[in-house]
């Protein structure tokens, strides 16, 4: 008989065994690829397998099934008046879907209540930074991280940007809610519905010829790949805080980490690969997300994309100029370059000079009126990008948002 390949296992619907098959042969410290032990996971232990090869064997095959018998668009429809985390779930679901989604909308035996009652405290006090690092620093990073550009750019999604963001940002608003991981919240729906979405992703981009042409993999949306843009969130903004110096209590930066460890659970990321501290989480980045990250003809197209979008305010004029200025001082030069983000002779120094006495300021640490002269007439500037990048994302949005599994991929 020929050896299955995970494609063609995958489309079988048969992954369950098959990928338990291919992964467990790989004991994290016996590759030398994937070195990060599981010992350093929110529940201390796990099998080890490389986060390459594994992928969401429960939602994968489910989806599969669902794609089969032509029942998405029903779900789909079905789905969007499930909207409350404990809502019940609307009548003439599918039982094999249904009874997946009650398993997956359960939280985890390690979740912390009082944590999630502090991380939306973090949250309140720190959603101007967050606002702008999620965008500029998570968002404009994904460009320039291979895979997900990739499957970003050849799914379905990739054709309506704007669409995207808006859902994307409905996750990004949901979990930090107060209410996000209780009864009357949205993050779960949120991760439930985004964790089938991208099981269709995994069941459709190898059918796309413009995919399979470029990927350097055969099914998208590892779980490796999804702790890379995990890390490119919760990571990577502490990262920036750091470096703009806003000071952060330990209590604080631990509930928000564990706002992201459940949100990462209920996406559908595996509890072994979930790291249990900020410095389990730097030395898991360290290992699959710097050394990934890289320029692809996708990725620069998408980002040109995403810094065209705000265009609609000003048509352009300023706000393209202001934005990748924005994402160079947040990226960097390199990953700018990579992007092909041009350097910006007004709007460069602007950041440069001024974002950290504007944050100084806001942050009670600098006396405005000791502040650089010219922060004061950029000092609304900063604000009003913020406020217009709401807008902007509130601007794409179809009501209810509601984030659905595709059917097709991206036909351009
Ligand atoms: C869809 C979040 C990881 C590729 C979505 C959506 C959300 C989301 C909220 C729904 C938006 C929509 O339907 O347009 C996240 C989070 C991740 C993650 C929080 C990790 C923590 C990844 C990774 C990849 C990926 C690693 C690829 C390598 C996609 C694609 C879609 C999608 C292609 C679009 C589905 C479509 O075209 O309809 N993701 N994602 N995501 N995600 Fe992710």
């Amino acid at each position: 008989m020929e050896k299955p390949s995970r494609r063609s296992v995958l489309m079988a619907g048969g992954t369950l065994g098959a990928l338990g098959a291919l992964t467990v042969a790989t004991p994290a410290r016996a590759n030398a690829l994937w070195t990060w032990s599981p010992e350093g996971s929110v529940v201390g232990r796990g099998e080890g397998a490389d986060p390459k090869w594994v992928w969401d064997e429960e939602a994968d095959s489910l989806v599969a099934a669902l794609l089969k018998r032509g029942d998405v668009p029903k779900v789909n429809e079905l789905l969007k008046t499930w909207t409350k985390n404990s809502q019940a779930l609307p009548a003439g679901l599918p039982a094999d879907l249904r009874d997946f989604v009650e398993r997956a909308r359960q939280l985890p035996a390690w979740t912390d209540q009082a944590k999630l009652a502090k991380a939306f405290e973090f949250n309140q006090k720190r959603g101007l930074y967050l606002g702008v690092t999620y965008g500029f620093a998570s968002g404009m990073m994904s460009t320039a991280i291979p895979h997900e550009a990739r499957a970003v750019y050849y799914s379905k999604g990739g054709a309506d940007m704007r669409d995207r963001i808006t859902k994307t940002a409905k996750l990004g608003y949901d979990i930090g809610t107060e209410q996000a991981f209780q009864p009357d919240g949205e993050m779960i729906v949120t991760c439930v519905k985004t964790r089938l979405a991208h099981a269709g992703v995994r069941n459709l981009l190898p059918k796309s010829a413009y995919w399979t042409k470029v990927a350097d993999e055969k099914i998208p949306i590892s779980q490796a790949d999804m702790m890379v843009t995990w890390h490119s969130l919760p990571t990577t903004v502490m990262k920036q805080f750091a470096k703009w110096k806003v000071a952060v209590p330990d209590d604080e930066s631990a509930a928000f980490l564990h706002s992201w460890q459940l949100a990462a659970h209920m996406l559908g990321i595996k509890d072994e690969y979930i790291p249990k501290s900020w410095d389990e989480a730097n030395a898991q980045a360290a290992q699959v997300l710097d050394p990934i990250l890289a320029p692809t003809p996708e990725g620069i197209k998408l980002a040109d994309i995403l810094l065209n979008l705000a265009a609609f305010i000003d048509g352009g004029i300023l706000t393209k100029h202001i934005l990748g200025a924005l994402t160079r001082y947040v990226l960097g030069d390199e990953i700018a370059t990579w992007l092909k983000i041009p350097k910006e002779p007004v709007w460069d120094p602007v950041f440069e000079n001024l974002w950290p006495p504007f944050v100084a300021v806001r942050e009670g640490i600098l006396d405005i009126t000791k502040a650089p002269k010219e922060l004061r007439e950029f000092y609304w500037v900063f604000d009003e990008i913020i406020r217009q990048g709401v807008l902007l994302v509130l601007s794409g949005a179809n009501y209810p948002i509601s984030i659905q599994i595709p059917t097709t991929n991206n036909p351009n």
